[in-house]
Parts: C-alpha cells; structure tokens; sequence
C-alpha cells in the first residue's frame, strides 16, 4: 500500500495519477481508513512530525523533491531507504531557469534596465559568450545538465564537485582544496548544490570576494536556484550595494516566502523567483516512482536513493 503525505501542494492530484498508474496496489490518503502497518511506501514533501507514526512495513520514504536536505531533519525518519526525485524535465525546467537567467545577467540586463527607467541611452558592449566564465556548484543531475546546454551556448564552463569528475567541455575542480582555484575565474556562479552540512552558507562575502572582476563590468554575478540553506543575505544584500556583486537571482531563501520586510525585494540587481525553478510535476512524478514501486516489487534494487552519510 503506498500512502501520500504532502504539504503545500495539490494532493488530490497526485493521489488520483498514482491511482491510475497502479492499478490493483492500493493507494491512500492520510484520513482514509487502513492499517498504518500495510503501508510500504509513504511519498512524501514537507512531512508533519506524525507522518511515519506506525508505519512498521515500510519499504522505502518516496521523496517528491529532488532535495531531501529537509526530509533528513525529520525527527521521526525511519530507517527505510529514501528515493529521491530524478527526472529528465524536471533537470530541464532547471537548467531553462539558469540559462534565462546566466544570459540576462551577460548581456546585463540590470544595467540596461536601469538606463531606460534613466531614459539614458549609454551604450555598452558586454562580452562575448565563450569570454564569459560560468562557474557551476554541484556537479550532479543538475548541475551537468545545465553544464550540457551552457557550453552548447558557447559559455565558458567550469563546475566544482565534491569528488573528482571529467566532463567534456567542463573545467572540473573538486574539494575544499580547489575551491579557491573554481571561484578565481568564475564569472558567473550557479549554485546547484544540495544542502549538506559543508555547503550551509557557501555563498557568503568571503566567497564572493573570490570570484574574477573585470569581465563582467559591474562585477560577477551569483546565481542561487539550489536551496536558500546555502546563502547569507545579509551578505548577499552588502555585496550588491557596495559592487562586490554586480547582480544576483534567487529562487531560494533563508526563510520562506520571503519576508515581506526583506531588503532583498527593494534591490534592483536582484532578481527574485518564489522558490519555482524546477517543480515536481504529477505526470512525470508519478510515472518515475510507480515505476521505483513496481520495479521493487518485481525484485529489481531500487535506484536513486539518498547516502544519508553524504546528505544527498
Ligand atoms: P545531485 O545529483 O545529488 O548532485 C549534487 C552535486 O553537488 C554533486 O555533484 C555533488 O558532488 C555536489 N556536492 C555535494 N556536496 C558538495 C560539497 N560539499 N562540495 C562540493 N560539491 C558538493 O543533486 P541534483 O539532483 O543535481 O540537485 C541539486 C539540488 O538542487 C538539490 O539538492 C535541491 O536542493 C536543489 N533543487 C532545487 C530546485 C528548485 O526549484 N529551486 C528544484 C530541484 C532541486 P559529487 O558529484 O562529488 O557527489
Ligand atoms: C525542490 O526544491 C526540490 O528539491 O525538488
């Protein structure tokens, strides 16, 4: 028996697509009537403190978001596996949002904005794509996806990775130790990175200060559409007033929904998304763990699943 447990989303709608993707297996909702014991499976986003209360036969925690950073806070987690989301459209709903977003910032849109609310016509020549260095934190799923369509545009790729990789086209560096060396000629900063213990507050002053200045005239760029765990905005909010930044987006936050007394929502350099770069969707979501659900009970090992040593 699978069991829905999802807050701040429509879960009706999932709960009649799982239905009809499986068939027999029975699907419920919390408030219907079963045995806590039957479940297998619990498909979870944001679960209340009770959500695992009971649940003695459970084969596997099914996870709607990709990042499970707040699924391994949970108080009560079973020691089931824990499946997270993987899916072709959702890394490319992602990877459209950083594109949208690393070609406003080359072509600097800010600054163009701000001269036509001028009515000033002050032209300036931003450079050329492959002279512009788009450094990418986190090396997975996402983040070798937008890798993928960035050098396609001819950008200049580099990404940092907690361990070793070697992608075509991608200037890797990996660990602690390469940091540095990643952020030196990094024009643009994306941060695809789970949040981890070691990457809480990552993007903070000391980093930004670190990144190349002179190629992007009203200085580098960051971009955050990974969690809002990763950014200082106090930090965030000094380093785009005083030009250690130039521009920013960000689609997370410290705290969500943005509070409205936020000084980030009065910055004009700063681009701000309600947490929409890449949503979960039912059709696909379902698709991919009704097939994790029928593949396990079929005897086949399940695929995608957290290290909760790592933290991802
Ligand atoms: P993933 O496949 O697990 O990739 C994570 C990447 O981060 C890996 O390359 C990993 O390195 C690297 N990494 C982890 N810890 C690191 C560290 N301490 N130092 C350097 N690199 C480190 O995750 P994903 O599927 O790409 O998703 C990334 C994150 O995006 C999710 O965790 C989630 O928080 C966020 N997200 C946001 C939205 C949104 O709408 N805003 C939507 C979906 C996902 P290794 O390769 O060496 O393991
Ligand atoms: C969304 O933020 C996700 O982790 O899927």
């Amino acid at each position: 028996m699978l069991l829905l447990h999802l807050s701040d989303v429509d879960e009706n709608r999932w709960a009649n697509a799982y239905r009809e993707a499986l068939g027999d297996y029975p699907v419920v909702r919390r408030g219907d009537d079963f045995d806590p014991a039957d479940i297998e499976y619990i498909f979870v986003w944001k679960p209340k403190p009770d959500a695992f209360d009971g649940l003695t036969g459970l084969k596997a925690v099914l996870s709607l978001g990709a990042g499970v950073d707040a699924l391994l806070k949970h108080p009560n987690l079973p020691d089931a596996p824990i499946v997270r989301f993987v899916d072709d459209q959702l890394s490319q709903q992602m990877t459209d949002y950083v594109v949208a977003h690393v070609t406003m910032h080359h072509r600097r849109f800010t600054r163009f904005a701000a001269d036509q609310k001028a009515r000033a016509w002050r032209q300036f020549y931003p450079p050329i794509s492959s002279e512009t260095n788009v450094g990418i934190m986190g090396l997975g799923v996402l983040g070798q996806d937008a890798a993928r369509r960035l050098s396609a545009l001819d950008f200049t790729v580099r990404g940092w990775s907690r361990s070793p990789k070697s992608i075509e086209g991608v200037a890797c560096f990996s660990g602690p130790e390469q940091f540095d060396d990643f952020l030196s000629e990094t024009d643009i900063l994306v941060d695809l990175l789970p949040l981890t213990p070691d990457t809480t507050g990552i993007l903070n002053m000391d980093t930004f200060r670190k990144l190349r200045r002179g190629v992007l005239e009203d200085g580098p760029v960051i971009i955050n559409a990974a969690r809002g765990g990763h950014q200082r905005e106090a930090d965030i909010v000094a380093a785009l007033t005083d030009g250690t930044l130039g521009a920013a987006s960000l689609d997370v936050f410290e705290v969500e929904p943005l509070p409205q007394d936020s000084p980030l929502w009065a910055l004009d350099n700063c681009f701000i998304t309600p947490h929409i770069a890449a949503i979960s969707n039912p059709k696909t979501g379902v698709r991919y763990f009704s097939q994790v659900v029928n593949d396990q009970r079929a005897g086949k090992p399940l695929i995608n699943v957290v290290d909760r040593d790592r933290g991802y």
